[in-house]
């Protein structure tokens, strides 16, 4: 995807991890990224719950997926995504309804570290697999505080660090939906609600 920027097409979730700390300048910037990013009414409501003393690493590794503890563990900089849920004022639709934006606010936060990660050469992989309450507990949130994602950055490592079963995903290749299921013109149709599951069966696969 040469017409991409190398920030957005070359970032891959890696997992082996250089044991040397993140440069304290670095790690501004990845902060500064996620300070800039655009959010509904403004409302700025994202946080980054950064683990830094041992004992608040090892509880947050502890709050960890067994799947991601493996290799997650070796990364330097710990760092969760969340979002006060209350400092958003949600859109209404016509009938009243509320729609929540607080999780997409800081996805696309999210996003913007993990862009300005990779243009510094630093892998920065987000986790979903975690014990929330357990997270919430580590940063002794209020229940307003939500826990989105932890996000595993460090400058890259070896594979062979990792355990073998994981070894073989650091450079598989990056497997994604064509834009004809991606983009629906006009309508929806049938193409657009495929699976990726179902895409892979039919043999496709790309770029
Ligand atoms: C919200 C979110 C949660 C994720 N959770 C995990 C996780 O818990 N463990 C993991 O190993 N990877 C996790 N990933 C990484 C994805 O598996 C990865 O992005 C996907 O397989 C595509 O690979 P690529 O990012 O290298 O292109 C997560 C990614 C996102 C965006």
């Amino acid at each position: 995807m040469p017409e991409l920027l190398p920030a957005l097409a070359d970032r891959r979730a890696r997992r082996a991890f250089d044991p040397r700390p993140v440069a304290p300048a670095e790690v501004e910037l990845l902060y500064r990224a996620v300070s800039v990013a655009p959010s509904h009414g403004n409302s700025q409501a994202t946080r980054l719950l950064v683990a830094e003393a041992p004992a608040t690493r090892d509880a947050l590794i502890a709050a960890l997926n067994e799947g991601n503890r493996g290799w997650a563990a070796a990364a330097p900089l710990l760092v969760a995504v969340a979002s006060i849920t209350t400092h958003e004022s949600n859109p209404r639709n016509r009938d009243g309804s509320e729609r929540e934006m607080w999780a997409f606010n800081s996805g696309i936060a999210t996003g913007n570290l993990l862009a300005q990660a990779t243009e510094m050469g630093i892998v920065a992989h987000p986790m979903a697999g975690f014990d929330e309450p357990a997270v919430r507990a580590v940063f002794e949130l209020p229940t307003e505080v939500r826990v989105l994602v932890v996000v595993a950055a460090g400058y890259p490592g070896a594979a062979e660090s990792l355990p073998e079963d994981l070894r073989g995903r650091e450079d598989a290749p990056q497997l994604r939906l064509p834009v004809e299921i991606l983009v629906a013109h006009d309508r929806w149709t049938a193409e657009n609600a495929t699976t990726f599951r179902e895409y892979r069966e039919r043999g496709g696969a790309s770029r």
